[in-house]
């Protein structure tokens, strides 16, 4: 990579990454190239992004179509792409209605706005405080740093948003004893990602759910790194046969173009109201016209059956490696537990040596684009395999 661009970035762009040592220049499903032409096999896609790789030749062409048509125009008006996602994901996720947004923060923060309410409505001031679980992460902005329940985001930026209590995950009791009759919501990841690719117990999280039932508060789960087709399923909470009130996305539906969606059940569809929410970007027509070609893949039975196929081809080679010692997450959503070596060691070395991978706590982590072919996902792992020797 030049050294004049590294440079430049250092000059110009505010050091909050530790980047890597390549400057990406294009790509073609799941293989790219930085500017020397050298090959990349991408294990990342994005940080679980570009469910459709690099240049979807579909996706391509409707989002290449609509900047060409009109690429905004503001909420004051009805454009036919927004319309067109949010009938599709109600018709294939069962929800009511759906919220735009334009990240995964900011639809958490719709999220918790909804929940908030909703009890408000109908229980007055006193009842606004949200569970979420230890070891989560629900996004960058005061409010979901505050909702985050990891000790490590709640420094410098004082004060947080109040109204956030931590329980256990996979532990029920703390759940219930966290309870309180001030408490309107809770808030979790199906399979905490960020926390290390932690996939919750079935059983606590229905009886989650059921508690959610019993005292009248908002279920909140938040599938945006886990939703269109990540596990298999277009949503992780079908694996746990649940109904959430409120599912947040973004990741994923875009391909690559910011967007985040709230999807309410009629449960929770009618809390806001003209004016109560907003934003100027979401649900803009470019970013839903590549999210259409996302949803009408992703929701067919073969390519949610390819995402599981794949991610369980990907686990027994990864088990036949003499350094993995276990390997855990759905589909293609993926961590692995190493045995002695440091994940961002390893992760830095497979950069150099040809492969993208990301790590998440102490674990190498695998988020590759739904398309990955067999070839592009062999090549990768053995880059892996050989630095892991
Ligand atoms: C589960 C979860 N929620 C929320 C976010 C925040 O999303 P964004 O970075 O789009 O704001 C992330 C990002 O990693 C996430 O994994």
């Amino acid at each position: 990579m030049s050294f004049d661009y590294i440079e430049q970035d250092k000059k110009h762009i505010a050091g909050t990454y530790g980047r890597y040592n390549a400057l990406i220049t294009s790509g073609k499903n799941a293989t790219c190239y930085d500017d020397s032409n050298k090959e990349y096999i991408d294990f990342t896609s994005g940080i679980g992004v570009n469910s459709l790789g690099f240049a979807d030749e579909d996706w391509v062409k409707a989002v290449a179509e609509q900047a060409s048509k009109l690429q905004h125009i503001s909420n004051l008006y009805y454009t036919k792409p927004n319309i067109e996602l949010a009938a599709l994901l109600c018709e294939k996720t069962g929800c009511d209605k759906v919220f735009f947004a334009n990240s995964g923060a900011e639809a958490n923060e719709g999220a918790i706005k909804i929940a908030r309410k909703k009890s408000y409505d109908k229980y007055g001031k006193n009842r606004t405080t949200i569970i979420s679980l230890k070891n989560s992460f629900h996004g960058r902005t005061v409010t979901t740093l505050a909702a985050t329940g990891q000790d490590s985001f709640h420094d410098f930026f004082f004060p947080f948003t109040e109204g956030f209590v931590f329980a256990e995950a996979n532990n029920f009791d703390d759940v219930k004893e966290k309870c309180e009759d001030t408490v309107c919501a809770i808030m979790i990841e199906l399979i905490q990602g960020e926390g290390g690719v932690m996939p919750l117990e079935k059983e606590f999280v229905k009886q989650v759910e059921a508690l959610c039932q019993e005292k009248d508060l908002t279920l909140i789960v938040d599938e945006v790194q886990t939703g269109i087709a990540r596990t298999g399923k277009l949503l992780t909470s079908e694996w746990f046969d649940i109904s959430p009130d409120v599912t947040t996305l973004a990741k994923g539906l875009g391909n690559g173009l910011p967007i985040g969606a709230i999807l309410l059940k009629e449960t929770v569809s009618s809390v806001l109201e003209q004016g109560q929410h907003g934003t100027t970007f979401g649900g803009n027509p470019i970013a839903c016209s590549g999210a259409v070609q996302v949803l009408q893949k992703a929701c067919k039975k073969d390519f949610l059956a390819n995402v599981v196929e794949k991610g369980e081809y990907i686990k027994q080679k990864l088990l036949t490696m003499e350094e993995v010692e276990g390997v855990d997450g759905k589909g293609l959503m993926v961590g692995i537990r190493l045995k002695t070596k440091k994940s961002a060691e390893i992760a830095k070395l497979c950069v150099e040596n040809g492969l993208l991978i990301l790590t998440a706590k102490h674990k190498l982590r695998m988020l590759p684009p739904l398309t990955i072919s067999y070839d592009e996902i062999d090549k990768g792992l053995n880059i892996l395999s050989k630095i892991l020797d």
